[in-house]
């Protein structure tokens, strides 16, 4: 998107909250804050939560914690939030800033390899809502054990599907552009799901069960 386009976009968004944006700021000063979805992102994320009304989220990417408190924000207090990552290093700065946006008792934060905590989950669990943004190169992995997971209405939301565009260029032969190329082409061939792709941050797809699939 034109800078001045998305800058636009940005500013005509509702604002991060006062806790939010020190998370921002926090990971920017720790980090480039590459890895952190950008607020308007967020703000769509935190809108879609508060539409579904999800029963259990699994997000696969914690990092700082970012994306994970602006879903749980929008929870009901009887949900619950199971936050996936590999590092007890950047997802101890998030539990910080969920307990003082009081929304800590919603999250259960499971250290590890998501693949393996994703195949501990009890029988039977459904997921209402699910948020992809880890190793690129494992998620036909995660999509394959999530979607028998998932609820009627339930919805995955992957992260960085258009790779900076790097997905359109053939030529781009990036162990990460590639992945997710075949990741993209892997859905989109699935008559299990339907997908939306949508141009916010590093583009983002929204899957949900076929109506046939139900
Ligand atoms: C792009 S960051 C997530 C950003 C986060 N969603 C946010 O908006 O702030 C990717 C995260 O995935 C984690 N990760 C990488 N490989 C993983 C794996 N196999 N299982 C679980 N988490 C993993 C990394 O430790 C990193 O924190």
């Amino acid at each position: 998107m034109d800078e001045s386009v998305g800058t636009y976009l940005a500013s005509h968004t509702t604002q991060p909250g006062e806790v939010e944006q020190r998370l921002i700021d926090t990971t920017q000063a720790m980090t480039s804050g590459m890895m952190q979805i950008g607020h308007p992102q967020a703000q769509f994320m935190t809108m879609l939560t508060a539409l579904l009304q999800p029963k259990l989220v699994v997000e696969i990417g914690t990092f700082t914690g970012y994306s994970t408190l602006v879903i749980a924000k929008a929870l009901a207090a009887e949900a619950s939030l199971i936050a996936c990552d590999v590092s007890a290093e950047w997802t101890s700065v998030g539990r910080r800033y969920w307990e003082e946006a009081g929304v800590a008792d919603r999250i259960d934060l499971r250290i590890g390899p998501a693949s393996e905590t994703l195949a501990a989950f009890d029988p039977g669990t459904l997921v209402d809502l699910a948020f992809v943004d880890a190793d690129k190169t494992g998620y036909v992995g995660y999509f394959e054990q999530l979607v028998p997971m998932l609820s009627p209405k339930g919805v995955i939301l992957v992260d960085n599907v258009l790779w900076s565009g790097r997905v359109a260029s053939s030529e781009d032969r990036q162990e990460d552009t590639v992945a997710l190329r075949a990741f993209n082409a892997h859905v989109l061939a699935d008559e299990r799901v339907q997908v939306a792709m949508l141009p916010i941050g590093d583009g983002l797809s929204m899957i949900k069960l076929a109506e046939d699939s139900r």
